[in-house]
């Protein structure tokens, strides 16, 4: 039997996930003690023992989260859990993936063992891999990864039957070309060129497809810089306002005015971090991957 439990302050996802999988919830509360250490504890502690427990924890902001995360993990065990598995439909630090600058480690590879070291397995929504084949090289724990092209490829077919769905680069090709085969539309790929946390350059595509509504598809979008840039690029190739679909609202700081001003006609994000631009829901794909992860572990 399986429960999900919610890190504190992640109840709508462990609901959600918990209702796809027809699963039971069991909450658990959070404080700090004086000293800023923190304090966990399952609320019904009774409920989990010879459960598999899905803990429910999308890791945006992954700093704060890590210590609670471990806890909570632990009570689970404590309290007799059979297995504990992490469902974060966003994971971290996967940008983070070679030594860029000497002195680095490869900090995807320190994340993933620490997660490796609390859980004994994994699922997630279309982790940004680009120089790692696979979670394999960053875990020594079972994954399952779920993809959202499906659930945004139905988007786009019911709000934008004529897009052309642009990725802003090679990174960003593989859910790109998925989502635009899934959807019957026209896909491109610009070329992208990092200059800085913040800052990149976009090469402006020598042609677009003729009456389409470019449909940008991107999997973070934290300063929104990128995507500033794409629209940016677009309109002056001469496309019509572009529509911008993201399955990660990292949201490291607010760029829709930015993107107004540059000609961005709307923005929709992925239910895989909470964010009021929230508009494709992308729990089914992570509940089937969790189903499949449970159910090799106990065969
Ligand atoms: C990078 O390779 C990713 O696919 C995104 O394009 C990038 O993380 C977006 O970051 P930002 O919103 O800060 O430009």
């Amino acid at each position: 039997m399986s429960i999900v439990v919610p890190l504190p302050g992640q109840e709508p996802l462990a609901e959600a996930l918990a209702s796809a999988l027809a699963a039971r919830t069991c909450a658990a509360a959070l404080r700090r003690f004086p000293d800023g250490e923190s304090h966990a504890r399952l609320l019904s502690p009774q409920e989990i023992a010879g459960c598999d427990v899905v803990l429910a924890a999308t890791l945006d902001r992954p700093d704060e989260k890590l210590v609670p995360l471990a806890l909570v993990a632990r009570a689970c065990r404590d309290a007799g859990a059979r297995r504990v598995v992490l469902a974060a439909p966003y994971l971290a630090y996967m940008r983070q993936d070679c030594v860029f600058s000497p002195g680095e480690g490869v900090a995807s590879r320190a994340f993933g063992a620490l997660l490796s070291a609390i859980f004994d397995g994994l699922c997630t929504i279309d982790p940004h891999l680009h120089r790692h084949a696979s979670l394999g090289e960053i875990l020594s724990i079972p994954s399952r990864v779920a993809s959202a092209s499906g659930p945004i490829a139905s988007w786009i077919r019911s709000e934008v039957p004529s897009a052309v769905v642009v990725g802003p680069d090679e990174e960003a090709e593989q859910w790109a070309r998925s989502v635009a085969d899934l959807a019957s539309v026209p896909s491109l790929v610009l070329r992208k060129r990092r200059l800085g946390d913040r800052a990149v350059e976009i090469e402006a595509p020598a042609s677009l497809p003729e009456g389409r509504v470019p449909v940008i598809v991107d999997d973070i979008l934290s300063t929104g810089g990128t995507l500033v840039q794409v629209v940016g690029a677009l309109r002056r190739a001469g496309a019509p306002p572009p529509v911008a679909v993201a399955v990660h609202a990292v949201f490291a700081e607010d760029p829709r005015a930015r993107l107004r001003e540059a000609g961005l006609a709307r923005l929709v994000t992925c239910n895989t971090i909470a964010h009021e631009t929230q508009a494709i829901d992308v729990v089914p794909p992570l509940a089937e991957a969790v189903r499949d992860l449970l159910s090799s572990l106990s065969a």
